[in-house]
């Protein structure tokens, strides 16, 4: 927790002078159009509480988009000492913002009329001596920058200075634009949702449109499924590199144009609500930015096993058939998972008799649970309009959907008509988590996945039922609108000055979703309240399942928003069975990561059309790295689970194998997120930040902070090329394996189809256990730690850790009673190796064999041999079962080309009873040469 800043550090300077604030380099750009002239300060004041309270008025009236709000309210604050706010909105009348219950943060102060006259010229400049953003503004016309303390850099900046590409400050009722520029170095990634065809970077240029939308990720550069207006932007200082993050918190529609040198956020409402994140580690800004917008919820173990889904699944039989084949083929799955097909008449929580009758079902269910395997199945928020449908009749009587002219709006999804309830209305809230518990009564399922929440609707505008015909007709799913419907354009809601790119072609904002000029709760507009359906439902999930059994809740959601993250996983949607989507699933993996939604992947195979048998293999080599592992398809696919073709099979076993090897790893990661919101998928740059070449690395992604997965992305290809950042790399399949330089480097890396390179960084202790099929089954097994010292040096520090607890239970922490955790520690010295732990805390435990019965320490110097082995002190004798062997490695790459005498060896020390939850001391001497 970072402490509160103390008030009495504040400083507030009001200097006169000529220079505009702070400014960065300017783009040469061609200048926009002018839709303001901006406005000027005309008075600032410090807030009882160190806060600061400005009044802006506008210039000089401009029409375009609508006209200008003449007085706005500054609000600055110093939130923390790595957390920076500023927030501006009318001064006069209330305007929509994030609702503060959703996401929790301090109101800004009431408003309140000021009179002032502040010069043309003045600079007001605030600063906290405990801060590390420095805030300034000048005074005509406005603008803002932010800058780093520690070492002078301009991070934002939105002082017009003539010059510029862009205009000053905007403020209109349906309009509002900023823009900052940014030095040419800056790095962006993030702002999303959005399937980026160039990588993880912002690329200039391309759209950035940021409105919940049901256009499938196969849409490139569109706005998809979620919305989050915040990027993180890495400099590199010449070596002393630098990240922080800025979050636009506003929930309407919005185009945000990176160029290169600048950034302009074009926003249809809300207000302008900054806040700006230090770092300056790219892990210290995702932990800052997820200690505001809400740390990532904590994961059940089996979650982080294998997922086995599609839609079409036609009955009960086939679904048993799908658990049957894995087990045959030797495949790992924990869940099992029904689309739409278990339901009745494709209306949530029901059961189709026939062909998921429920004695049949529960006894399935007690099967699988028996063996410790899930159960998944999905909600849409469409609820069908049908007199004789229960949960429609209870959603009617106390009155929770959402309204148009004082009516439910009329929509259409899978079961035909549909009305949408407004998770935004507490009386909703209580009835979605009757009819959770109902269904619960009914089926016993282990988690939700909430779908098609954006919201997806099948027609557009104000629609009817059509008189005397069947909606939807025909077997399969239908998506074509069949109810009467007609266009609304006649609200300022509806048809906006400002055309979003919406979906990627301009389509009115309330294309296949909910009329924009729907009411929700409150008075609230569908206008401005639309990109935060999917995160208002999640909260209300999270809320149901809480309070069921009281387990720690799995939700699978497709819409998200800032701070879905701590509630729900998320998958990447509709994507296509192609190479092109295989890689793209790998941006926006790593961009979730940063958005704070950690657990997350894209459909394993891709959703539609079929893949071929080649790409099934290679994505099953990715996917079994994804944090949340599906494979998925369409309705219309043929069947894609791993074991219908033999091949993939293969790569399955060994993919997904050594996932499961690495499951109590990936728990510990999924702690890691949930205290620190680190990643569990990173980009290499996280680790490697004054490494530039990785900056835009696309196709190779961390787990955690220094394991590397380097998979083959492209057809017919037997070999992948991948970049190795400075030190030791060693081969987690193959541990003998080895690659070391000391720039960093491309290496060529043989990747048959059923090899994926998996490498794993020195200086890391790495816990392993033996796998198995079910994660239930592979965490009873023995651990092992892999210790990596970088090759040949006589010497090294390691560390690793490991977390465990009971994952039934809701909280995830340290001392609530049923945790474990553990530090592992080693060095290398010229005397020789340590290994030992250091146990926390021990109140976890699976039963009595729970042991480490190796030790793999990687990258010794000398091939002299290990001799004296002593654990606790003792030395161990030969009488025991404990054995020490060498192995030497085979190096792809050494340290510097041509440096041939390079020698390394691997010592295992296997046969040991270490137990998990006490401390050990293991220690031996190594013959060291050189
Ligand atoms: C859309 C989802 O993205 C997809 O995964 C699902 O199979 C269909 N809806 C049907 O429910």
């Amino acid at each position: 927790m970072v402490p509160p800043l103390r008030l009495a550090s504040l400083l507030l300077v009001l200097l006169l002078c000529t220079a505009g604030a702070n400014s960065s380099s300017s783009s040469s750009s061609t200048p926009l159009t002018k839709i303001g002239n901006g406005y000027r300060l005309i008075s600032i004041r410090e807030t009882p509480d160190g806060g600061l309270v400005g009044h802006l008025v506008v210039n000089k009236q401009n029409n375009i988009y609508g006209p200008d709000l003449p007085h706005l309210q500054l609000f600055v604050k110093h939130e923390t000492e790595d957390r920076l706010r500023v927030h501006i909105t009318d001064a006069e009348t209330q305007r929509w913002e994030v609702p503060y219950d959703l996401l929790p943060r301090e109101q800004p102060p009431r408003l309140k009329q000021s009179i002032g006259s502040l010069g043309k010229n003045t600079i007001a400049v605030s600063e906290y001596s405990g801060s590390e953003f420095i805030f300034s503004c000048i005074s005509d016309p406005f603008g803002f920058a932010v800058r780093r303390k520690s070492n002078g850099q301009t991070l934002f900046n939105s002082s017009a200075d003539g010059s510029d590409p862009f205009g000053s400050l905007v403020f209109k009722d349906q309009y509002l634009e900023i823009s900052t520029k940014l030095p040419k170095d800056a790095s962006l990634y993030g702002l999303g949702e959005n399937t980026q065809p160039h990588g993880i970077k912002l690329y200039p240029n391309d759209p950035y449109t940021l409105y919940t939308t049901d256009v499938s990720a196969i849409n490139l550069n569109t706005d998809l499924y979620g919305s989050h207006p915040v990027y993180m932007d890495l400099r590199n200082n010449g070596g002393q590199p630098s990240a922080h993050a800025v979050l636009l918190l506003n929930s309407n529609g919005m185009d945000v144009v990176y160029r290169g040198t600048s950034l302009t956020y074009k926003i249809i409402g809300g207000v302008f609500d900054f806040y700006f994140f230090a770092g300056p580690t790219p892990l210290g800004v995702v932990d800052q930015y997820t200690s505001f917008i809400g740390r990532p919820a904590p994961m059940p173990y089996w979650s982080l096993g294998f997922h086995q889904c599609r839609w079409g699944y036609h009955n009960l039989s086939v679904v048993e058939d799908v658990v049957e084949n894995y087990k045959k083929a030797k495949i790992p799955l924990d869940v099992i998972w029904n689309d739409d097909d278990h339901m009745d008449g494709k209306k949530d929580f029901t059961l189709n008799s026939n062909n998921y009758p429920r004695p049949k079902l529960l006894a399935f269910l007690d099967k699988i649970h028996s063996i410790g395997m899930k159960y998944i199945v999905i909600i849409d928020p469409g609820i069908a309009v049908n007199s004789s449908y229960g949960v429609y009749q209870r959603g009617i009587a106390n009155d929770v959907f959402i309204k148009y002219a004082g009516e439910p709006y009329l929509a259409q999804v899978w079961p035909g008509a549909v009305n949408f309830p407004d998770f935004l209305n507490p009386k909703t809230v209580s009835w979605w988590g009757d009819e959770i518990r109902r269904f619960h009564e009914l089926v016993p399922v282990d988690g939700l996945w909430i779908d098609m929440n954006e919201v997806s609707n099948f027609c557009s505008g104000l629609c009817k039922i059509p008189q005397g015909k069947q909606c939807p007709t025909g077997t399969g799913p239908g998506w074509i609108c069949c109810l009467d419907c007609k266009n609304i354009t006649k609200t300022r809601w509806d048809d906006p000055p400002y055309k979003i790119n919406a979906s990627g072609l301009q389509v009115p904002i309330g294309f296949k979703t909910i009329a924009t000029s729907a009411v929700h709760y409150n008075g609230v507009l569908e206008y401005d309240a639309h990109s935060l359906y999917g995160f208002s439902q999640t909260i209300a999930t999270h809320k149901a399942l809480q309070g069921l059994e009281g387990k720690r809740p799995f939700i699978l959601s497709r819409s998200t928003y800032v701070g879905s993250g701590k509630y729900a996983a998320h998958w990447t949607g509709d994507n296509q069975g192609t190479w092109e989507n295989l890689r793209y699933s790998i941006s926006t993996m790593i961009n979730f990561g940063i958005f704070g939604v950690p657990m997350v992947g894209s459909d394993i195979c891709g959703f539609y059309p079929q893949p071929t048998e080649e790409l099934c293999n290679r994505w099953i080599e990715v996917g079994a790295f994804y944090p949340f592992s599906r494979d998925h398809a369409n309705y219309y696919s043929p069947r894609q689970e791993l074991y219908q073709w033999d091949s993939v099979a293969e790569s399955a076993r060994n993919a997904l194998g050594m996932r499961y090897k690495l499951l109590p790893y990936l728990y510990t990661l999924n702690y890691e997120a949930h205290i620190s919101g680190a990643p569990i998928a990173r980009p290499l740059f996280f680790s490697f930040p004054s490494y530039i070449e990785c900056y835009g690395l696309s196709t190779q992604f961390l787990l955690g902070s220094s394991l590397m997965v380097s998979p083959v992305l492209e057809q017919g290809k037997s070999e992948v090329k991948a970049l190795f950042p400075p030190g030791t790399w060693y081969s987690l399949f193959d541990m003998t394996q080895t690659i070391a330089s000391k720039e960093g480097s491309y290496v060529t890396l043989d990747a048959p189809l059923h090899v994926v390179n998996v490498h794993l960084y020195q200086n890391t202790i790495l816990p392993m256990q033996q796998g198995g099929l079910i994660s239930k089954e592979a965490r009873m097994t023995p651990f092992s730690l892999v210790v990596t010292f970088p090759a040949g040096a006589t010497e090294g520090a390691a560390k690793g850790n490991i977390f465990l607890d009971d994952d039934e239970l809701p909280e995830m922490k340290l001392g609530n009673g049923y945790s474990t955790y553990v530090d592992f520690y080693a060095t290398l010295t010229k005397g020789g190796v340590k290994v030992w732990s250091q146990v926390q805390e021990s109140k976890f435990a699976l039963g009595k064999g729970w042991y480490i019965e190796k030790i793999t320490v990687l990258g010794l110097n000398g091939s002299g041999g290990a001799s004296a082995l002593e654990i606790d002190g003792s030395p161990v004798t030969g009488a025991s079962n404990i054995e020490l062997s060498t192995t030497e490695h085979k190096f792809l790459r050494k340290l510097e080309d041509g440096d041939d005498k390079m020698k390394a060896v691997m010592v295992e020390v296997s046969g040991l009873s270490l137990s998990v939850g006490k401390n050990f001391a293991i220690s031996w001497k190594m013959g060291i040469k050189g």
